[in-house]
């Protein structure tokens, strides 16, 4: 926690997103005051009238709580005038070579070189190592040298965005100078954690190393479960005896379908590419993805070995969401699930309790369910693609006797094998047996 001293500022976030609309939401909660601009009208009406565009637990509530110190608007004048602070908080979605695309950021900088009273221009949109140094050469082009710039990096993961905000491992500060540290770090007293001052690159670098290192991770997990598969071991043993050692820890060990989401899928590719622009090849990291590439589809394999072909099937999705607890469906296992069981001819149904549908084109083509029981019943098999802590309580042996077949594959191993096979099921499961 940072002992300065320090007074309420004026912030202006850019972006309305995940990252931009917790990061006001938190900052105001510490007593700044807070000015979001976004440039989507739609979004900036809801968020006025106090609806939150997307799930988020805690948000609206921190949002609703902080009504006096934090606004919404469409101009980026009216966010900057009496700003203090500048936070780019925008998307960097991959361009079609693979890098980041920074156009968003660039279109916010053009805003920035406006107001030169800033005290600070901060980015926690994720970019490519050097944005930072080109951000300081257009400002100082702009007669704003005096304006400090930071990178903080932002390491909340969604669905405890909040609480990963106000309680983080760490906050990382990248700046080149003592004062712009001082004012980010300052910015954050109240905050639960740690700060760690850098300057900008290894910040900008930090941020995709880490989301690299949990995603080898999970990658690795996954190997050593399709070892398992070929050996007779239990991979959800071997993985909890060996994250107890703690050189290496339990977190992120879990096998499954692999990763996606805005963050993992983006920032994986996005470091291959900065990479392969000055001749690196990332060997590690390039097996690392394609692990993950092959995981949704080795599953696939087994289940249809199981039913012999998938064409005519009736195959049910149990969560289409990334990952529990949020409505996201970026880059979702999911979308591999669906469109290759549609490729092979099946009738694919899904539930999911919160997703929100981004690539329509592909889901109008499978029939979504409210209840999970009602999309199992009559199905040839169904497959376990997202974490959703309910399917643990759906009465399995009922369901067993409704479905036309009781074939289960279980992609997040959330289920137990033997009362499965008790119920009823020829259960399929991630490095289990
Ligand atoms: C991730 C990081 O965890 C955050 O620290 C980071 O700030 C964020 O990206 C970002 O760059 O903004 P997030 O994408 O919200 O957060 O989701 P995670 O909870 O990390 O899960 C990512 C994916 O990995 C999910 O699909 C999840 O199902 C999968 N996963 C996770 C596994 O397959 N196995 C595990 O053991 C853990």
């Amino acid at each position: 926690m940072e002992s300065t001293p320090s007074a309420p500022r004026s912030v202006a976030v850019f972006g309305a997103g995940y990252i931009g609309l917790v990061t006001a939401a938190c900052l105001a909660e510490l007593g700044h005051r807070v000015v979001v601009r976004d440039v989507v009208p739609q979004k900036v009406e809801a968020l006025a009238r106090g609806e939150v565009p997307f799930y988020e637990p805690g948000l609206s509530e921190l949002i609703t709580r902080n009504g006096e110190r934090l606004r919404f608007t469409l101009d980026a004048e009216d966010a900057l005038a009496g700003a203090e602070v500048a936070y780019v908080c925008v998307d960097t979605p991959p361009t079609a070579a693979g890098d980041a695309d920074l156009s968003r950021v660039n279109a916010v900088v053009e805003d920035l070189v406006c107001a030169p009273h800033l005290a600070a221009v901060v980015v926690k949109s994720t970019v490519p190592i050097g944005t930072g140094d080109r951000i300081r050469e257009r400002l100082d082009l702009a007669g704003l040298a005096h304006v400090g710039y930071a990178s903080n990096p932002e390491f909340t993961a969604e669905g405890k965005a909040v609480a990963d905000f106000m309680h983080p491992d760490r906050i990382v500060v990248g700046a080149a100078d003592q004062a712009t540290r001082d004012l980010v770090a300052a910015l954050h007293q109240g905050v639960d954690g740690p700060v760690v001052r850098m300057d900008v690159r290894s910040a900008e670098l930090t941020k995709l190393t880490a989301n690299a290192l949990l995603m080898t991770r999970i990658s690795f997990a996954n190997e050593v479960a399709t070892l398992c598969e070929a050996t007779g071991a239990d991979v959800e043993k071997v993985m909890s005896a060996v994250g107890m050692d703690p050189r290496i820890g339990p977190h992120f060990l879990r096998a499954g379908l692999g990763w996606g989401g805005s963050c993992f899928p983006k920032d994986g590719v996005a470091l291959k590419s900065l990479a392969s622009n000055d001749g690196l090849h990332l060997q590690l990291l390039t097996a690392v993805i394609e692990v993950n590439n092959l995981q949704p589809r080795r599953a696939l394999q087994r289940l249809k070995d199981e039913l012999g072909s998938f064409t005519g099937k009736t195959v049910t999705m149990l969560g289409m969401a990334f990952k529990a607890h949020t409505d996201d469906m970026r880059q979702a296992p999911s979308e591999v699930v669906a469109s290759r069981l549609l490729a092979e001819g099946a009738q694919v149904r899904c539930w999911d309790p919160l997703a929100r549908v981004t690539e329509p084109q592909l889901w109008d083509q499978a029939t979504r369910y409210q209840d999970p029981l009602e999309a199992l019943a009559g199905a040839d098999a169904a497959i376990v693609v997202t974490e959703w802590p309910q399917l643990r309580d759906l009465p399995w042996q009922q369901v067993a006797a409704t479905m036309a077949a009781p074939v289960l594959f279980d992609g997040r191993n959330l289920l137990d094998p033997a009362a499965m096979r008790a119920a009823g099921f020829t259960y399929l499961s991630v490095g289990r047996h």
